[in-house]
């Protein structure tokens, strides 16, 4: 029997979207007293509504610095970034953030948390408690609304950070490594989660990820950012790679040969084959000295 899925259908759809977000030569430079550090260069980038992203790249190659550009946290970024073609001055309600270490207000309540950006935006108390129970709900921590964060696992945790994102009822998430703390099982548990959410709900997310096959598994296009080299002073993109995998998405595809080919693939961009190790001469004398035992 022929496979029904076609990715190159699929990609052809998610392209005839309208265009929620763009990014055009955007541009990073921090400037401090020892001089100025680029950190992302000629930025192009076009994610189309509902589309789900992920963005993968070595440490250091600007993966934090684009979310926050792109969510119009960062005002001295170069460049131009468009929300449904209106150029970013500043961040919005229509664009949310998640981060990977918990941001919540210790000195409020679950609930108290995911109401504050409800309340924020000029909602009435009873208002805002609704909307929070019903994005609590839709985590699966609707019991927990009274307990305090410190009361909470790291997973509950990022799951109210979630729910407190999507009670201001963004058109646009970022998420950068927000699942980076927890342990395997949590882990798989939220990616689930977050593609049932991101299935049901109008929403488009740019997920910063280390994991490849998170990466893999959530995405359906991969960004993948290059480090500086030779040839780039910056943080710049390297590729951006179609994910050609059925949605929705089921763990078990791990096991498929196509993300196999995908995950070698994306290892292959990341981590070049001659990634320097450190020189010998670097190593202190004393640490050769006591190494002793041979480890080959
Ligand atoms: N506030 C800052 N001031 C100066 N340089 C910065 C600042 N923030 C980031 N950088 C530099 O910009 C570059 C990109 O940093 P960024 O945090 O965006 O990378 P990243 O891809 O998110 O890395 P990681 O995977 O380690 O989180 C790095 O070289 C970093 O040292
Ligand atoms: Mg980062």
């Amino acid at each position: 029997m022929s496979d029904p899925f076609d990715p190159a259908a699929r990609f052809a759809r998610l392209k005839a979207r309208p265009v929620v977000l763009e990014a055009r030569d955007v541009a990073r430079v921090y400037e401090g007293s020892r001089g100025s550090s680029p950190a992302l260069e000629h930025i192009d980038l076009q994610v189309h509504r509902r589309e789900f992203m992920t963005v993968v790249g070595p440490s250091g190659s600007g993966k934090s610095t684009l979310a926050r550009v792109l969510a119009g946290l960062d005002a001295h970024a170069h460049g131009e970034v468009l929300v449904d073609g209106q150029p970013v001055r500043g961040p919005g309600r229509d664009r949310g953030m998640v981060f990977q270490a918990y941001s919540l207000f210790p000195w409020r309540t679950v609930l108290g948390n995911v109401m504050f950006g409800p309340l924020m935006n000029g909602a009435g108390g009873d208002e805002a408690r609704a909307k929070a129970l019903q994005y609590l709900e839709l985590v699966g921590l609707e019991h927990l609304a009274d307990r305090w964060p410190h009361q909470l696992s790291g997973g509950q945790r990022q799951r109210v950070a979630i729910a407190r994102a999507l009670a201001n009822e963004p058109r646009i998430l970022f998420m950068d490594e927000p699942f980076g703390a927890l342990d395997p099982h949590s882990r798989a548990t939220l990616q689930a989660n977050l593609l049932d959410l991101w299935f049901n709900i109008p929403i488009t997310i740019v997920f910063i990820t280390h994991d490849l096959d998170e990466a893999i598994l959530l995405a359906d296009r991969i960004l993948v950012l290059g480090a500086p080299d030779e040839s780039h002073r910056a943080g710049w993109v390297r590729e951006i790679v179609e994910v050609p995998l059925p949605v929705p998405r089921r763990v078990e595809m791990t096991l498929d040969p196509a993300f196999r080919t995908l995950r070698d693939r994306l290892h292959g961009l990341i981590h070049p084959v001659h990634a320097p190790t450190v020189p010998k001469e670097r190593i202190p004398v004393y640490r050769m000295a006591q190494a002793g035992d041979d480890v080959r």
